[in-house]
């Protein structure tokens, strides 16, 4: 099969033959349509994550997949030929600009009809780890205020969603270019990060949804209330701070999990969450597409369409 691949850390992406994943039993062969990026995967590709995470090349890219199942594993129980599904696949199954990948059954979810495959694939990474640092370890509910920062990326724009759709108040750091976007998602105070400082406009807050790293956690722990929580997808370990703060500190790397995933599906088939899609690129321009990437300046999510 055709696939978007490096050949060694810091290489360009390139388009090559490579093997097609091999069907095992309690996994689905599926035919890609749509793929999504995501910043892990060129920072996996300068290799900034050798230590934990060695690459075999030639590496396919990509880990966000939308798809049609060709192949069904012998212990699959609920998924057919010519269902539609969509999944943020785990480690060993990576691989989504490809015309197939291979996904597990309890990693995967059904794609509703009323969502694109381009929206399907914009979802999984961002939206779980949306949704994992919100609910699963955030506990966020109605009335809190939270402080979601990078609101116009991947994972921000869907966390304002996710936040909203619990009943939050919502504060977001963003340029003032993307300022409309995200309070059409529903930010209820947005804070232009180039002209002023959210610490000094934001207090008692009880939780921060930190992507960012660096100063904006540690400027970040003086919005909380005490007992608030800073959570993180960027963060180095500042247990310290949290401890002179009063406040709950936890930085983690999402998880994939299809259950969770068909539920936030299906806040975008109800029309509750809307993915914002900044560019869709064809297989043939991937390069592009990971060179926009690398700009860290996409609002919402990057694709690359296999159809
Ligand atoms: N640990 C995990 O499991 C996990 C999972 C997902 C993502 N992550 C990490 O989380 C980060 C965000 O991911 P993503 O997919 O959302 O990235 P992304 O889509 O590439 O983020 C781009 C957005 O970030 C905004 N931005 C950049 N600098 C900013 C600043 N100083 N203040 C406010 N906004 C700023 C940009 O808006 P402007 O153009 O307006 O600046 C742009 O819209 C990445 O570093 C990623 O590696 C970690």
């Amino acid at each position: 099969m055709k696939a978007a691949i490096i050949r060694d850390y810091e290489a360009d992406v390139e388009i090559t033959e490579v093997e097609k994943p091999a069907l095992v039993d309690d996994s689905v062969i599926v035919e890609v349509h749509a793929a999504s990026l995501n910043p892990i995967d060129n920072i996996l590709r300068a290799g900034y994550l050798r230590h934990m995470l060695e690459l075999n090349f030639p590496h396919v890219m990509g880990y966000d997949v939308s798809g049609v199942v060709v192949e069904v594993g012998n212990k699959v129980k609920n998924i057919k030929v010519g269902d539609a599904v969509l999944a943020r696949p785990n480690q060993q199954d990576a691989g989504a600009v490809a015309e197939f990948a291979r996904l597990k059954e309890d990693e995967l979810s059904v794609k509703p009809e009323g969502v694109s495959h381009v929206q399907a694939a914009s979802i999984p990474l961002a939206g779980l780890t949306a949704w994992q640092a919100l609910i699963t370890h955030g506990h966020i509910k109605s009335n809190d205020k939270v402080l979601i920062h990078a609101g116009s990326g991947g994972v921000g724009t869907l966390a304002i969603q996710i936040a909203k759709h619990v009943g939050a108040f919502v504060a977001t750091t963003t340029s003032s270019k993307n300022a409309d976007l995200v309070r059409r998602l529903g930010a209820d105070l947005v804070i232009d990060y180039e002209t002023e400082k959210f610490q000094e406009k934001l207090s008692e807050y009880d939780m921060v949804f930190d992507m960012l790293g660096g100063d904006s956690i540690a400027e970040s722990f003086k919005v909380l209330r005490k007992g608030g929580a800073l959570i993180s997808i960027k963060g180095e370990d500042t247990e310290n701070l949290a401890t002179e703060y009063g406040v709950r500190f936890l930085n983690f790397f999402m998880q994939p999990n299809g259950k969770m995933l068909s539920e936030l599906v299906a806040l975008i088939d109800s029309g509750s969450i809307e993915p914002v899609i900044d560019t869709i690129y064809p297989f043939e321009q991937v390069a592009n597409a990971y060179e926009q990437l690398a700009s860290g300046r996409a609002v919402g999510k990057i694709i690359v369409s296999m159809k």
